[in-house]
């Protein structure tokens, strides 16, 4: 059985710095990812990065806009934290090769973000993840680490209170594998596949986040799940922040520059959960757009000019002609929200730790918790690096005083057990028709606007997908790729975390950030100023409650 010091499972942005970091604490670091880790999902993250770089802005700014944009239920001594590392985590990636666009007097060029009170999001015209992602694995390629791709992870074994190592699929060989490891960093981003409509790659479904839980870990703030404002119609493909930030416009069907009625102030650059619900009550309440792939509103950037619009927002241009058949330039470009980034998480100390020893988590897959209700566009990819950072450092210094892993081959055997059930079966559940169930429930029932009724509905309906989930069925035998297991393993996966989503959004009875109840519309400080923590139980989640971290920014109402 293969043994390393420190293993990090999901290749993006997160778990290359924390690899990163381990490798430079001296440790044997095995990282596995599912794809290529040039593939991972963090190239898909377009607009940019966030630091208070410009002679206006302040770090201090960047930390109260945080602060408020988590609608109050960010922890503040990890956000002070986080923003106090933004500037040189850019100048490092900057270093590392990071190609970043640049003003005309040669400094780093900044673009508006909803949210921010200054222009501050650094970019690489409109694929900045992407360039990031490049930069980072140049770097960690000088370094000797163990690559395990195509791997998909299944279980984590914890035994004696702590983490022995980890069970996996590895897709090529058709095998499952055990790997021996007293610190684990989990790195799988986020989950939105659970949604049908997403700007999650099809590769985000929440392994590492479901693995932890199964094993113990808690899961916090699950229930604020954010919808980016700007997808593109039909295929969700994200259409960037940084297109408003340019100075796009949106614009309901009668012509009107909407936003003017939910954030006089900011307009198109309000946080995303104000622009998201904005768009959805235009729609519902009879001003935008009507075709066969439902409502949706305009964003203009025709104004703009094609020097501008080709040079800063090259990708949105070609997902444009390509995926909605307009050409931005000319015509206006058909959005609507679609979910975008989970706010909730495995819940982790500034350094990375979970509640069970030896076990780690960092980026979209962990909650630090520097977002609360409401992430503003920016602070994910910086996220990634900052606690990746963080979180590999720590798991390097963990295994200095750790015990030797003690992993049984009953482990595997253990792990794969109910797997092999579902290959032999002649009969069953098809696990794809099951997540495209599931899919729909969460956006029917789950989505920006939220209810009792809706709530509870959803919740009958995941369960008894839980219960069909039971009964699942793999029927290809292939040994190399066989996507039939993965696809089973990764709808469990799902379905657990989407329980968790919907228990926590039916007890939260009040509005904040993302989470928006039409039945308790307002937020209610007084009873729900805390982070809900969810323990995994036979029954399905079990809920408690963990305070708010304040320093120094007093609650107030968020206005933009
Ligand atoms: O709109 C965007 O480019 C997304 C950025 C983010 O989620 O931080």
């Amino acid at each position: 059985m293969p043994k390393h010091e420190v293993v990090v499972v999901g290749a993006g942005l997160a778990g290359q710095r924390a690899a990163l970091a381990a490798v430079e604490a001296g440790k044997d670091v095995a990282l596995i990812s599912k794809l290529h880790p040039l593939r991972s999902h963090s190239g898909a993250a377009q607009g940019g990065i966030n630091a208070a770089v410009g002679a206006e802005d302040s770090v201090e700014t960047h930390i109260y806009d945080t602060v408020k944009g988590s609608d109050y239920l960010g922890d503040q001594d990890a956000i002070e934290f986080f923003c106090q590392r933004a500037g040189p985590t850019v100048i490092e990636m900057e270093h590392f090769g990071t190609v970043f666009s640049r003003a005309d007097d040669g400094s780093l060029a900044r673009r508006a973000f909803g949210g921010g009170a200054f222009p501050r999001t650094i970019y690489a015209a409109d694929r900045t993840g992407l360039a990031l992602l490049q930069a980072l694995w140049e770097r960690l390629g000088t370094e000797d680490f163990t690559l395990y791709e195509e791997w998909d992870v299944t279980n984590f074994v914890v035994r004696e209170g702590r983490v022995q190592g980890l069970v996996g699929f590895d897709r090529r060989r058709g095998t499952f594998d055990e790997i021996a490891a007293p610190a684990v960093v989990v790195a799988t981003g986020p989950f939105g596949r659970i949604y049908g409509r997403t700007t999650n790659a099809h590769s985000c479904t929440g392994d590492g986040t479901a693995a932890a839980y199964a094993a113990g870990a808690q899961l916090k703030d699950l229930e604020f799940v954010q919808f980016h404002p700007t997808a593109l119609l039909e295929s969700g493909i994200l259409i960037t922040e940084g297109a408003r930030g340019e100075g796009g416009i949106l614009k309901n069907a009668q012509g009107e520059r909407f936003m003017a009625r939910y954030a006089p102030h900011v307009l198109e650059l309000a946080s995303r959960d104000v622009v998201s619900r904005a768009i959805v009550t235009e729609v519902a309440q009879g001003r935008g757009f009507t075709g066969p792939y439902g409502g949706y509103v305009h964003l203009e950037l025709m104004h703009l000019g094609r020097e501008r619009v080709e040079s800063r927002l090259q990708e949105i241009v070609d997902f444009s002609r390509h995926f909605a058949g307009i050409d931005p330039v000319t015509q206006p470009i058909p959005v609507y929200p679609a979910q975008h980034y989970m706010m909730g998480g495995i819940g982790t100390t500034i350094q990375g730790a979970t509640n069970i020893p030896g076990l780690f988590a960092a980026g979209e897959a962990a909650c630090v918790s520097i977002h609360g209700a409401n992430r503003l566009g920016g602070n994910s990819l910086l996220e990634t690096l900052v606690f990746g950072k963080e979180a590999g450092a720590a798991a390097a210094a963990y295994v200095d005083r750790a015990p030797a892993p003690a992993m049984r081959e009953t482990d595997l055997e253990a792990a794969t057990g109910p797997i092999r059930i579902w290959s032999a079966r002649t009969e069953g559940e098809d696990p794809s028709a099951l997540r495209a169930e599931m899919q729909a429930v969460m956006e029917r029932y789950v989505g920006i606007y939220r209810n009792e009724a809706d709530l509870l509905e959803g919740l009958k309906r995941i369960r008894a997908l839980k219960k069909r989930f039971q009964f699942v069925r793999v029927v290809d035998r292939s040994s190399v790729y066989n996507l039939n297991v993965s696809d089973a393993v990764e709808t469990g996966h799902m379905l657990e975390l989407a329980e968790v989503i919907v228990v926590g959004a039916y007890a939260r009875t009040e509005s904040r950030g993302a989470h928006s109840r039409t039945d308790y519309p307002k937020r209610d400080d007084a009873h729900w100023m805390k982070h809900t923590i969810a323990t995994r139980t036979p029954n399905g989640p079990a809920l408690t409650y963990a305070p708010v971290a304040y320093t120094r920014w007093e609650p107030k109402e968020r206005v933009y």
